[in-house]
């Protein structure tokens, strides 16, 4: 085996996240959404690099960057570059730098056929819908989602066709389930797990479960300064009531390890001099226990509908999207641990509270992930940070791991 540079890769991943973090569609702040010119831009940057690194560059109907070595049943690396607003340079494009950076390691002769996965929607921050390209390629895109829209009303139907895409060849993008022997990803933690553990590199055993739905409350508008608060119907008063509400019975599951958020709220008509007559608030829900999130849901819209009615108010619920909590494979995660520790690492396998691409591919194939420590677990902020140390030592694992894996 070929000896590994982590220094020298660690570095390179260092200036390869810095050009991608470059493609921005706001001068001051990170954000690179789906379908737009910087997801064009990026994903022009990312099939150079794969290009450089011998790899066969192709795109899917949902705009996924393809780099192909070897023919075969093969191994899928990969996966985001679209982000959050404001968002930290790391979450996703990690994970695809380091696909490349290992797959160039093999210079044009893989151990083992590979292709390296760039998303282009993981977050779901334009269109409501999420993992929408990696759902294609695992063959589970819901058609329906073509007519999501986004804030502007632009649909993603209309979206794909603007970047060039063929709503019609989505289909083909699906692999073959003989065609794929496995799906690994490489991404931050996103937590403080590692950094605590003072470890490098951890084995993810699942994902959990998160629902992402849109409750609407519709209540009537009026003067601010003329209606009396007992003759109001006040759409946000009644929304910051379901707000409190989801966070109580989130707290409430805790043992479980659930989360709540509501981390958006649209108020209209949003003047000061208003009383809000309209407020969409969207609630993300997580936890590993299926089961426990669904009661926590009903328990939510119990109490929405009843803040509702104390206030005269009507409420709608949309559920968005709703995936179960997904386990990686146990045979690769072994695998990782084991090249882990090989590098001298002792690795903590620990869930994953954020959602990742390797949940859809799960359904396609068996599919493991490797988390890199990140500094003090912030992501989904511009402060989110990982040592090129770290990401050398992770990329070095991903070579052996697939080294590793030609041998079985
Ligand atoms: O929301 C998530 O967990 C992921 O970052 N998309
Ligand atoms: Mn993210
Ligand atoms: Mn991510």
């Amino acid at each position: 085996m070929a000896e590994i540079d982590t220094v020298a890769l660690g570095a390179r991943a260092e200036a390869m996240i810095g050009e991608l973090a470059a493609i921005s569609a706001e001068p001051n702040l990170l954000v690179r959404l789906f379908l737009t010119p910087e997801h064009r831009r990026a994903a022009d940057l990312v099939a150079r690099w794969m290009h450089e690194a011998g790899l066969a560059v192709s795109e899917d109907a949902l705009g996924t960057v393809r780099g192909r070595l070897g023919e075969g049943p093969r191994l899928l690396i990969g996966s985001h570059i679209d982000t959050v607003i404001d968002a930290g340079k790391y979450d996703g494009p990690l994970g695809v730098i380091a696909g490349i950076l290992a797959a160039a390691h093999f210079k044009g002769h893989a151990p083992v056929p590979i292709d390296v996965l760039a998303f282009g929607d993981e977050e779901g921050s334009r269109f409501p819908a999420a993992m929408t390209s990696s759902a294609a390629c695992a063959g589970l895109f819901d058609r329906a989602s073509l007519a999501m829209r986004d804030r502007e009303g632009i649909s993603l139907e209309q979206a794909l066709r603007s970047y060039g895409k063929d709503p019609a060849a989505i289909s083909e993008a699906a692999y073959a389930k003989g065609g794929v022997l496995a799906y690994v990803e490489v991404h931050i933690e996103q937590g403080p797990r590692l950094e605590t553990a003072g470890q490098p590199l951890g084995v993810v055993t699942g994902i959990v479960g998160q629902n992402r739905s849109q409750i609407g409350v519709t209540g009537e508008a009026g003067h601010a300064g003329t209606v009396p608060m007992d003759l109001r119907r006040d759409a946000l008063a009644g929304a910051a009531e379901i707000v409190l509400a989801v966070e109580r019975i989130a707290q409430k599951n805790e043992p479980s390890g659930m989360v709540g958020t509501v981390g958006r709220l649209d108020v209209h008509p949003g003047a000061a001099n208003i009383i809000p007559g309209e407020v969409r608030l969207t609630v993300d829900l997580r936890a590993m226990d299926d089961k426990a999130r669904a009661d926590a849901y009903a328990s939510i819209e119990r109490e929405a509908k009843s803040i509702a009615q104390r206030r005269r108010l009507a409420v709608a619920f949309e559920i968005l999207h709703d995936e179960p909590a997904v386990a990686c494979d146990a045979g690769l995660q072994q695998r990782l641990a084991d090249i882990i520790a090989s590098f001298g690492g002792r690795a903590p396998h620990l869930p994953s509270g954020a959602g990742h691409d390797a949940r859809k591919m799960a359904r396609l194939c068996p599919s493991a992930m490797m988390f890199v420590r990140c500094r003090k677990g912030i992501s989904h902020n511009p402060a989110e940070y990982c040592a090129p140390e770290d990401m050398g030592l992770a990329i070095a694992a991903l070579i052996r791991f697939i080294e590793n894996f030609a041998r079985s």
